[in-house]
């Protein structure tokens, strides 16, 4: 087998989690190149990731920081490209649906270098959201496309793209896996928010759809603060911007917090009566866990979640989050759709 060079591109928090997986198995056999765009920046949105998941320091910090979707996009091709084009990689490695991830798909395809995608293959049909643009024209771009679902391979098939598309799994369960005993020995968040296990709820909210818009947002915080139960809510910091252009002040039964590091997130899901989320990961990791979720979005990319009963789509009715955390727990079984924790194992062993 042929030592490889592969460039990998990562910027978000949950692109540091995906390829914590991947990094460590490629490394024992290839080369990589780790890229960080920068475009999470906050400690505790990127280098807290860094540390817990002993991902190796970044070759490169593109440090774009915030920014419109256009000056995000183009200020990462800008600083990408020169790198790609000196490293002379033999393939670019980009995850999930971000501005990184597609910045790094164009700068890669129109350099004539292989693109590999992990998590390709996903669809929300909702052309309104940033993340499905992302999507769709990483997945053209791309030579290899690791689906982590059955459903993402079918999205694919649907759309005429066969060829190169593998199902190898979820890289998150691969660092769920890892992670999540460490996790429980050394989280001290329950001291410090004195909370134990299924005596909250764990709320967490960032999709532009719900926090950008300021009535909405309002809706959502109305709803959680009406729930009888203590509420813990680590906030975004999108989430954090509009709470503070509302004045928002919590309601007594909400505890907001930071963002936290990956260890205490986990222990915070494993632990909680129920989940409420917008976010993508965080509907895996619940189910993952065996945590039943209420999604506050019309649609899902995680759909199989959904068939097995764990996780109930809230729509566009806040109100109907009440209910759904009433549910009782679900009684069907959680099947193995997300793979066997080694999705890192296949996918540099197609890489190769
Ligand atoms: C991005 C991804 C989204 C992903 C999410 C994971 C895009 C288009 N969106 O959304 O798909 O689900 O990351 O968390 O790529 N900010 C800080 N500190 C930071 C990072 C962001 O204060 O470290 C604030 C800035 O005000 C910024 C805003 O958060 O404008 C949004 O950040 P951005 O990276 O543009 O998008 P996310 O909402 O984080
Ligand atoms: N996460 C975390 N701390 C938090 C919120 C989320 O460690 O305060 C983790 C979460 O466990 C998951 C990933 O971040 O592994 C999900 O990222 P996010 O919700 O930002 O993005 P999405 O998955 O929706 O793209």
């Amino acid at each position: 087998m042929a030592k490889l060079k592969v460039l990998t591109v990562v910027g978000t928090r949950p692109q540091y989690v995906k390829a914590a997986a991947v990094s460590r198995i490629l490394r024992r056999a290839h080369d990589e190149i780790l890229v960080d765009t920068g475009q999470h920046y906050d400690f505790n949105m990127s280098d807290v990731f860094i540390r817990e998941l002993e991902i190796p320091p970044p070759d490169h910090n593109l440090g774009v920081g915030s920014a419109g979707h256009a000056e995000q996009t183009a200020r990462i091709m800008l600083a990408l490209e020169p790198i790609v084009q000196s490293a002379r990689p033999d393939a670019v490695l980009v995850y999930g649906d971000t501005n990184s991830t597609l910045a790094g798909a164009l700068v890669a395809a129109k350099l004539g270098v292989r693109l590999a995608h992990v998590e390709a293959g996903l669809r929300s049909f909702n052309w309104a959201m940033p993340e499905e643009i992302n999507r769709v024209l990483t997945d053209s771009a791309a030579d290899l496309l690791f689906c982590p679902t059955n459903s993402a391979v079918d999205n694919l098939r649907l759309e005429g793209v066969v060829e190169g598309v593998h199902n190898t799994g979820d890289v998150m369960l691969d660092t769920l896996q890892r992670f999540l005993p460490r996790a429980e020995e050394t989280s001290r968040l329950p001291g410090e928010l004195n909370v134990g296990a299924g005596s909250y709820i764990l709320v967490t909210l960032h999709r532009p759809a719900n926090v950008d818009d300021l009535q909405r947002l309002a809706a959502l915080l109305d709803v959680l603060a009406r729930l009888e139960e203590r509420v813990v809510f680590p906030v975004h910091p999108r989430t954090r911007s509009s709470l503070a252009e509302m004045g928002y002040e919590a309601a007594s039964n909400l505890t907001l917090i930071d963002p936290v590091g990956y260890l205490d997130m986990l222990w915070l899901e494993k632990n909680a009566r129920r989940i409420v989320t917008d976010s993508g990961g965080v509907q895996k990791e619940a189910y993952l866990l065996g945590v039943p979720c209420v999604t506050a979005r019309a649609e899902t990319e995680w759909t199989e979640t959904v068939d097995a009963g764990w996780n109930t789509l809230a729509g566009d009715e806040p109100e109907r989050i009440v209910e759904a955390v009433l549910q009782p727990v679900p009684a069907g079984e959680r099947p193995p759709v997300f793979g066997d924790g080694h999705a890192a194992d296949r996918i540099v062993e197609l890489l190769s």
